[in-house]
């Protein structure tokens, strides 16, 4: 049976575009109240407007101290938290720069664990809630000059699995979200943060590896409707990714 999602609160980062926003588009179609944050306010008041009464747009880093504690304080009787905000970085371990590695592992693992910690409080007390955070099919396995991308992702589901065993008595639900490449700004920040015109990882990526942030989005609502471990939106990968596992020796075959 699914779970009636009708005017229920969802609170989801990193919504300013790509999958946050598609994200916001499904949940607001599907009856559910939204709270949106990312730090382009532009952004997030256009998308707001879009949506409508039923979305709040709350502005601000994820990373700064107290700003997470500002979002679950604002947000009233929230039902699930989409924990998507997240960047990458194209860099060698050659050009490593330790500013720029915490400040990913800042945003992709301790923000959204902290955001995971505030909200859980809430659910275990009301002994229900959904809990779900945006990892990558590269928690699974790693591919090289994303070193700390890779990393972050394998410890937030590393994580996950651990507080989903937590939570299981309280009946509060943890998901991972693992898309594949997915066409957003994504990879062209992960470019210009390493400060490069564009992506390699974009450029090493098949186009049958690509697919559309709605996709996601339909994955992550279903996953609502019906809460399960973890969330795929390509088979082909999700059986990769477990031979790559089964057989690390492989794992570096496909990349160049
Ligand atoms: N695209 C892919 O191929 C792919 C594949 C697997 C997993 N993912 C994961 O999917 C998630 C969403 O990424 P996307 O593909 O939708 O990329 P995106 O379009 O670049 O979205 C990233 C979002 O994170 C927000 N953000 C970044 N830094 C932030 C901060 N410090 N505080 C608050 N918000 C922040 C950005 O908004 P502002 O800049 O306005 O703050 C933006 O809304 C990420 O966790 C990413 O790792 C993406």
């Amino acid at each position: 049976m699914s779970i009636s999602l009708q005017g229920k609160t969802i609170l989801i980062t990193g919504a300013s575009s790509g999958i946050g926003a598609a994200t916001a588009r499904a949940c607001t179609d599907a009856g559910m109240n939204c709270i949106i944050t990312a730090r382009r306010e532009d952004r997030l008041l256009q998308l707001a407007k879009e949506l409508g009464d039923t979305c709040i747009p709350i502005a601000g880093d994820v990373t700064e101290p107290g700003f997470n504690a500002h979002l679950i304080d604002q947000s009233n009787n929230i039902y699930a938290v989409f924990a998507n905000a997240g960047h990458g970085l194209d860099q060698r371990l050659i050009e490593f720069d330790a500013e720029q590695f915490k400040q990913l592992f800042d945003l992709n693992v301790f923000a959204a664990v902290e955001l995971a910690s505030l909200a859980a409080t809430q659910m275990v007390n009301k002994k229900e809630g959904h809990i779900l955070l945006c990892t990558s099919c590269l928690s699974k396995f790693s591919v090289p000059q994303n070193s700390a991308y890779c990393g972050s992702k394998a410890a937030l589901e590393a994580i996950a699995k651990s507080i989903r065993i937590e939570l299981r008595k309280s009946k509060v639900c943890v998901s991972t979200v693992h898309p594949i490449g997915t066409t957003t700004e994504f990879f062209l920040e992960s470019a210009s943060r390493s400060g490069k015109d564009s992506s390699e990882f974009e450029k090493n990526t098949p186009a049958w590896l690509m697919q559309s942030p709605e996709k996601v989005a339909d994955a992550v609502l279903k996953c609502l409707l019906k809460p399960k471990p973890e969330v795929w939106t390509s088979f082909t990968m999700r059986l990769i990714s477990t031979l790559f596992s089964a057989f690390p020796r492989f794992a570096g075959l496909f990349t160049r």
